[in-house]
């Protein structure tokens, strides 16, 4: 699908942001791990959470659905049945990271296959260590999905340090760490988010600066009346959005404001932005706000290493936060982002090319040099079918001063079904 863009000359108004997609698929997968029924609200109808849906359906797991509305009836880990066909994660990273720990910890026999995107990403990184704690695994080319997990009688715990900071891997481990009789440890270095140890209640503590999480075989409740919160990644394109755009004013309900996933708010503030927060408080375990954006002149930034694990899907809608930001900005160390659904370094630069934007491309990381006065006309922005990149475009889109067109645009989907409706919503001619 080709979606045309038009400028906006502002933005104004309320958008409510699709649920959270990381935390979605945790409730699903770790609902379907439970023993009893659990309620879930507020459950994304996004493409990726709904394959996980999907896929612990093949593992024998009744999921009943009305929308939003999500009802899992766990039976337990030891009760997942064989699949008997391949196990479609589509597009989503997490959900065949995740759901891996899973099936390797099972012990089952299963494939996890995936879209052209998921097939072609490195998924060496969990296949590493789930064959450290006796994982009968193989892969294309040793790396690449499908992964087809043989039957085995048990995992060995593991003692495992991350080399990188994912959460995807993290809760790979911890996952399969929950079917072994001796205590999984996970130890982060630079922390990534956390909702996997928060909602499975896992014990953490301190060593030597680094976060510490303990995996075991205890039983795992239900999840009752759980209500997931807005989407803080989401919210980011909305962020920059309202930055950039004369006069504009943007509010955002019930939006997650988990510290390990809000590093771009705290950038954008340090750039100048005018953000608030307001009515903070908390929605199951999870704390949430209602976000306030209003234009504000941006300076330019240079982000830390440290910053990069908790911005990292952020990182596309920042560069054009930087596009308008005064003076030269550049992050580095981020070379995971040719990793993600697409290269997105490469993406970014791909969309910073097509309006002329002056700027260097790294191996990991992107120098631009930007100007709150930046203009350009339309142009013609490649999503290369990745959900954020074509949500970035789209934000860039609305400052040109013709229309623009994002190609393969019904990516959105993937985490933001709405995206465009909602843009066209808030769009001041
Ligand atoms: C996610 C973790 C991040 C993020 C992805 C969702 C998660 O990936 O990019 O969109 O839900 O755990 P990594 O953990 O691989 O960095």
């Amino acid at each position: 699908m080709i979606q045309t863009v038009f400028p906006a000359s502002s933005l104004n108004g309320t958008v409510f942001i699709p649920p959270d997609k990381s935390i979605a698929h945790r409730s699903a997968l770790f609902a379907a791990l439970a023993e009893g029924t659990s309620g879930i609200s507020n459950y994304s109808l996004a493409a990726d959470p709904q394959t996980t849906l999907n896929c612990i359906r093949q593992l024998g797991v009744r999921v009943e659905a009305d929308g939003p509305n999500v009802r899992v009836y766990g039976k337990g880990r030891f009760a997942l049945e064989t699949p008997s066909g391949e196990v479609d994660c589509g597009n989503s990273g997490t959900t065949m990271r995740l759901l891996s720990g899973i099936v390797a910890g099972s012990g089952m026999e299963a494939t996890l296959t995936g879209d052209h995107s998921l097939t072609n990403r490195t998924m060496k990184r969990i296949l590493d260590p789930l064959r450290m704690m006796g994982a009968p695994v193989s892969a294309r080319e040793g790396m690449y999905a499908p992964l087809r997990f043989s039957k085995h009688g048990g995992l060995k715990s593991l003692n495992y340090e991350l080399p990188i900071a994912s959460a995807q891997l993290k809760s790979c481990i911890l996952l399969a760490g929950l079917f072994s009789s001796e205590e999984t440890t996970v130890i982060e270095k630079m922390e990534s988010r956390n909702h996997t140890e928060e909602l499975l209640k896992l014990r953490t503590d301190r060593r030597n600066g680094c976060k510490v999480i303990y995996s075991s075989s205890a039983s795992l409740v239900p999840l009752q009346n759980y209500a997931v919160p807005g989407d803080f990644s989401a919210s980011a394109f909305w962020m920059v959005a309202g930055s950039i755009h004369d006069d504009a004013h943007i509010i955002l309900p019930a939006v997650g404001i988990n510290p390990s996933r809000t590093a771009v708010l705290n950038i954008l503030q340090r750039m100048g932005a005018d953000i608030k927060l307001h009515d903070q408080r908390k929605q199951g375990n999870e704390p949430i706000a209602d976000i306030e954006i209003r234009k504000a002149g941006l300076k330019a930034i240079t982000l830390s290493p440290s910053d990069i694990p908790n911005c990292i899907d952020e990182l596309p809608v920042l560069a054009v936060a930087m596009l308008f930001a005064e003076g030269r900005s550049e992050f580095r160390k981020a070379s995971e982002l040719r990793h993600k659904e697409c290269d997105r370094l490469s993406a970014m630069a791909g969309m910073l090319q097509k309006v002329n934007a002056e700027f260097t491309e790294h191996a990991d990381g992107l120098t631009i040099f930007g100007n709150p006065e930046f203009t350009s006309q339309g142009a013609r922005f490649e999503s290369l079918h990745d959900h954020r990149i074509a949500m970035s475009a789209a934000v860039l889109a609305s400052k040109c001063s013709s229309a623009s067109v994002v190609e393969d645009a019904e990516c959105t989907a993937i985490s933001y079904p709405d995206f465009f409706k909602d843009l066209e919503k808030i769009r001041i001619d």
